[in-house]
């Protein structure tokens, strides 16, 4: 089939280059023409400052210029296109409520192609960014405004997870696909075919308010998962110290009935979309005049544990951040990704910035770029120039006062050896994704170590027996 993805994002661009690899003709469309050359260049580098997915570069090789193609003008190719994915970015107002204004624009700029079309075949249009209930309803509204004839509006969510899109986009767990028509939905079957009938994968066909609804529920009950861990879980093993966290998330999963996903605790889910999406239903609620007391309180569990860290280090510790070199590992929103959108390390940047810190010693195995991008800003805030860029965790360790490890990349796990070769104690370690399982050297060593869902360890008389509870429970 023809088809066209608007947006070449993070959610668009593996999309389209999956759609390519099953053998459709695919037109990857942005209005961002630094994007679209960068991706139309072939070259590795290039395509991956923009989206760096594993196995993503490899089926763009594959399929370029063969199954897909890169443009920023879909207006010849739009008349014969059987589907139309539109994947633009929808990020939050300050009130919580999506901006649609990239989605509006992006559909506006359609319905005047499609009503121009000669060819007058049916075509489908489908939402894949994240849109609140009725969208779909909405987009209908916009193309009959524009005079489109014959064509259908769907609601096809995503629900690929950063650092796994290809994968996740070749082998989902469901496809959820809401139309209104059996026209649509056939030729949706065409475009999924793979899925269709499939032995593990979900099929669902449905209404597209339903597919809408499904999206958001299905987000914001995994970071609800992820909130009752933080805020039950986390808490509880920070007021016993006898209370082993490990074994209390197994006891519990272990009952058939509770999921096992999201049985951690950390400094909190970033990333594009659960703060996004949970802000957004919680607004859709509100404005429809229903309570969202439940996802006012996991929203609010999810921005408290991004910096509660700092506050724990100052009143546990005693540690004074003003003038302190503090090294920050981890700058995306979590491994295998260079997104920083949400991160926890931005609220940890801005707080260590306002306790007053002389500089932050940054390192992330795939972040570094997209961080000084995101930081690089010294008109807006003269303080970013406190943050320094380094290549390893060594580095950014070697010479600071503090560390804080922010996201959970495997190679963070080895630490305790860097830290007693680089730095000396009474070193503070803060640790937001137990990273350690080997903290009781540091600790026996004169180290002090906080972490999420962890008592403050410092080297006391009584130390030994603090430090084997806490390497039993990483262990
Ligand atoms: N990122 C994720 O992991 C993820 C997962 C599931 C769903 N989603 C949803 O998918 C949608 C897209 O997210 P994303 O992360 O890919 O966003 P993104 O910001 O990475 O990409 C959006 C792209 O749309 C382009 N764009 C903006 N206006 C345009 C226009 N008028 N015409 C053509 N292109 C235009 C931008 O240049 C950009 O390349 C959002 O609604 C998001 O909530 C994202």
């Amino acid at each position: 089939m023809k088809v066209v993805v608007i947006g070449t994002g993070f959610v668009g661009l593996p999309h389209a280059a999956v759609l390519s690899e099953y053998g459709h003709e695919v037109y990857a469309y942005d209005i961002d023409e630094k994007r679209i050359n960068a991706y139309k260049t072939g070259d590795r580098e290039e395509i991956e400052r923009y989206v760096n997915e594993p196995g993503l570069y490899p089926v763009i090789a594959e399929n370029k210029d063969k199954y897909l193609f890169f443009t920023t003008d879909i207006t010849e190719i739009a008349d014969g296109t059987d589907v139309f994915f539109l994947c633009l970015n929808t990020p939050p107002n300050r009130d919580g409520s999506s901006d649609l204004s990239y989605y509006l624009s992006a559909a506006h700029h359609l319905g005047d192609l499609l009503a121009k079309r000669q060819n007058k075949k049916r075509v489908v249009l489908v939402n894949k960014s994240t849109v609140p209930i009725g969208t779909a309803r909405l987009l209908e509204s916009i193309m009959k405004e524009h005079g489109v004839e014959n064509f259908g509006v769907a609601s096809n969510p995503e629900f690929l997870a950063q650092g796994n899109a290809i994968d996740g986009s070749r082998s989902p767990d469901r496809v959820v696909v809401g139309c209104d028509h059996e026209a649509d939905f056939s030729i949706l079957r065409r475009i999924y075919a793979q899925f269709v009938n499939h032995v593990r994968i979900r099929y669902l066909e449905t209404t597209p308010e339903t597919a809408e609804a499904i999206k958001y529920v299905g987000n914001t009950l995994l970071l609800t998962y992820i909130s009752f861990w933080n805020g039950v879980g986390a808490r509880l093993g920070e007021t016993h110290p006898n209370l082993r966290m490990e074994d209390l998330k197994i006891g519990v999963t272990s009952d058939s009935r509770i999921s096992t996903w999201g049985s951690y605790v950390s400094n909190g889910a970033g990333g594009s979309c659960f703060g996004k999406d949970i802000q957004s239903l919680i607004y859709q609620l509100n404005q429809a005049g229903q309570p969202s007391d439940l996802l006012q309180a996991v929203y609010n569990i999810n921005e408290y544990q991004k910096v509660y860290l700092i506050d724990r280090a100052e009143y546990e510790a005693g540690f004074n951040f003003n003038q302190k070199s503090v090294a920050l590992l981890g700058l995306a929103f979590k491994k295998r990704t260079n997104d920083m959108r949400d991160s926890a390390a931005l609220k940890v940047v801005e707080t260590l910035l306002a306790r007053g810190v002389k500089e932050i010693r940054a390192y992330d195995p795939l972040a570094n770029e997209a961080a000084k991008s995101y930081w690089f800003n010294p008109e807006k805030n003269h303080l970013f120039n406190r943050i320094k860029y380094f290549n390893s965790a060594k580095e950014a360790i070697n010479g600071s006062d503090a560390l804080y490890i922010s996201t959970d990349w495997e190679e963070f796990r080895g630490l305790s050896h860097t830290i007693q070769q680089e730095v000396k104690p009474p070193y503070l370690v803060i640790d937001g994704r137990r990273m350690m399982p080997d903290f009781r050297t540091l600790v026996e060593n004169g180290y002090q170590h906080i972490s999420v869902g962890g008592t403050y360890l410092k080297p006391t008389d009584d130390a030994p027996g603090m430090a084997e509870k806490l390497e039993a429970e990483l262990a």
